[in-house]
């Protein structure tokens, strides 16, 4: 059988300073797991000219699962060719269609299920002759089956509650979204569904986040409710996500961006990329019982060690550190 890989894009900004501690946290882990790591972003078009170079693309399609840190540098905001496009072509490469971002912190608990692959990121876009500049939001029917078959899907597995979030009221993407919802429901009667717009989820989700369970949403609604369930249980810095094909290596990646105001200071909070280090464990490698120890571990060590974002003065590799910490002490314990 051949060795199981984790390719690692530590990519741009922070991305370097949370990946170290993946990864040494990771090889800890799961020492028998193959790690290497690639180039994405910013970094790769400063080494090759493109942000997505072949032999990247070659070593995750051929990985068991990806662990990318963030990627986009202001350096190339006003270039033709940007960091974010090698994430993009990456995500399309590997059909990793099903991005899930969990949030959680006191009495909220909820799975959002962003289409990832679709919708304004991938449609028909450029400039009209009077200089009109257009994106286009476009859904095929099966890119929405799929996802709402994992929204049901992931909803039966919880807490039996499915929120579909659109914008029916005024989008016909939205309102293909929406029956294929309803038509999906007979199948999963053990879920209950309801409909909600995305303007009043936001609000909701400001407020009252502890009614949710599974959202599910196409790519750009997901994008910009996936900060805001991230800023109302504990920030950015502890936000991962989980980004699933339907058989092919997963893609595991912070929800937070590169950082720049922060970059190179020590001040970044890993426990994002370290959270998406144990979604990697559990959907990537089907190690459930090493994640679940990384996760124990990282409750743990933020109980006492807290970067400055959370209201400490602890450092990136300090946080890290204190994670390893945790996970022999854990080791001991079931050892004994
Ligand atoms: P951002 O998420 O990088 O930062 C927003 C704010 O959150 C900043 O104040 C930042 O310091 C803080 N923050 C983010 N992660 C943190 C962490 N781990 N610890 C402590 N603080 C943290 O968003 P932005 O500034 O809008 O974007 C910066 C760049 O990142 C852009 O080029 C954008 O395209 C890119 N980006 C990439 C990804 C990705 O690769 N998946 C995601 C989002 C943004
Ligand atoms: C994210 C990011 C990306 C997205 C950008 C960098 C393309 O914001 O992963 O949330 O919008 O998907
Ligand atoms: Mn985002």
């Amino acid at each position: 059988m051949p060795r199981t890989t984790v390719v690692i894009l530590p990519g741009d900004g922070i991305g370097p300073e949370v990946a170290r501690e993946a990864r040494l946290t990771l090889e800890l882990l799961v020492p028998e797991v193959e790690v290497r790591e690639e180039l994405l972003g910013g970094a790769a078009i400063r080494a090759t000219g493109e942000p997505l170079p072949q032999q990247t693309l070659d070593a995750c399609l051929a990985a068991t699962a990806v662990l990318k840190g963030p990627v986009g540098d202001p350096e190339f905001d006003a270039a033709d060719v940007r960091p974010e496009q090698g994430l993009l072509g990456l995500r399309t490469a590997l059909d990793t269609y099903a991005n899930l971002r969990p949030s959680v912190l006191g009495d909220v608990d909820l799975l959002i299920v962003r289409e990832l692959v679709g919708g304004l990121y991938f449609g028909a876009r450029g400039t009209r002759e009077d200089g009109t500049v257009f994106d286009t939001c476009e859904y095929h029917p099966r890119q929405v089956e799929r996802i709402v078959r994992r929204g049901f899907e992931l909803a039966r597995r919880r807490r039996g509650r499915l929120t579909s979030v659109d914008k029916a009221n005024v989008l016909e993407t939205s309102r293909l979204w929406r029956r294929i919802v309803d038509e999906t429901a007979p199948r999963y009667p053990d879920v209950q569904v309801e409909h909600m717009l995305v303007d009043n989820a936001a609000m909701q989700l400001a407020t009252t986040a502890g009614q949710f369970d599974v959202i599910v949403t196409e790519n750009m609604f997901g994008d910009i409710l996936s900060d805001l369930a991230a800023a109302v249980t504990g920030g950015l810095g502890l936000a991962p996500s989980a980004s699933l094909s339907d058989g092919g290596p997963g893609l595991f990646e912070p929800v937070h961006g590169s950082a720049p105001d922060i970059a190179g200071t020590g001040r970044a909070n890993p426990t994002a990329m370290l959270r998406s280090t144990a979604l990697l464990l559990e959907h990537g490698l089907g190690h459930a019982d090493e994640a679940g120890a990384l996760e124990r571990a990282i409750d743990a060590a933020l109980e006492q060690v807290k970067t400055p974002d959370l209201g400490g003065t602890a450092t990136t590799e300090q946080l890290g550190a204190a994670v390893r910490e945790q996970l022999a002490v854990d080791d001991a314990r079931v050892l004994s």
